[in-house]
């Protein structure tokens, strides 16, 4: 099998199931402002800012406001957000992960998050993961979103590699076409999903418990 000096991971969707709480807080927004926002529109967000998470579910709503009305909008649906987070536990890891993370480490693959969440700090500290992580870049640290490659380009040279050296794992499009944009090699985790979804990717999973068991980059 191929092998990798490094392995950057998305976090939601990837790594632990947080898209239920983005719905539920995005839902809740949507409904006061007086529209309905079903979980196949939550799709279109996955992968995507919070900022312009907020564009699309207005445009859904067919709601139009100024900015400082949808920067207060966005902040009262990250409090809601936030306040599931509080909840997380090891329980919402996705099957496998940790001992993918665990396997990857025992053979010296460096290991960085690619995420564009900037709760990212709150969510690994809750699922007690920090220490699997040799870099954490988040939407905290990156000005361009996904599909633009910064957020991985940047977790490469956080962990000293060349891109070309490293896999990225996403579960949104934006990710796939961020690493192949960004020259990495991209694997798809599809979850209950289908890959007609992700196209472009150079490997696809159903979850890191199967690039495990598949003795992917082993
Ligand atoms: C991504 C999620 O990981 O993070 C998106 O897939 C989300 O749905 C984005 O909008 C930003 O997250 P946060 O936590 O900063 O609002
Ligand atoms: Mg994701």
């Amino acid at each position: 099998m191929q092998k990798i000096k490094g392995a950057i991971f998305d976090l939601d969707g990837v790594l632990v199931d947080t898209a239920k709480y983005h719905y539920l807080a995005w839902k809740k927004l949507a409904n006061k402002l007086g529209f309905d926002f079903s979980e196949k529109d939550n799709e279109k967000l996955k992968g995507v800012s919070r900022t312009r998470s907020l564009e699309i579910l207005l445009d859904i709503g067919k709601v139009q406001a100024d900015e400082n009305q949808k920067s207060k909008w966005a902040e009262e649906k990250n409090e809601c957000y936030v306040e599931y987070l509080k909840k997380l536990d090891s329980t919402a890891l996705l099957e496998g992960t940790t001992d993918y993370l665990n396997t990857l480490h025992a053979e010296g693959v460096k290991i960085s998050l690619g995420s564009a969440s900037k709760n990212a700090p709150l969510i690994l500290s809750q699922l007690n993961i920090n220490n699997y992580f040799d870099a954490v870049i988040d939407g905290n640290s990156i000005s361009k979103a996904k599909p633009d490659p910064e957020v991985f380009l940047q977790g490469a040279k956080a962990l000293g590699l060349k891109p070309s050296e490293c896999a990225v794992f996403e579960d949104s499009l934006a990710g796939i076409q961020a690493a192949k944009k960004g020259g990495m090699i991209a694997v798809g985790v599809v979850g209950e999903g289908d890959k007609k979804n992700l196209p472009g990717a150079d490997f696809y999973v159903k979850s890191l418990g199967e690039a495990e068991r598949s003795g992917l980059f082993i």
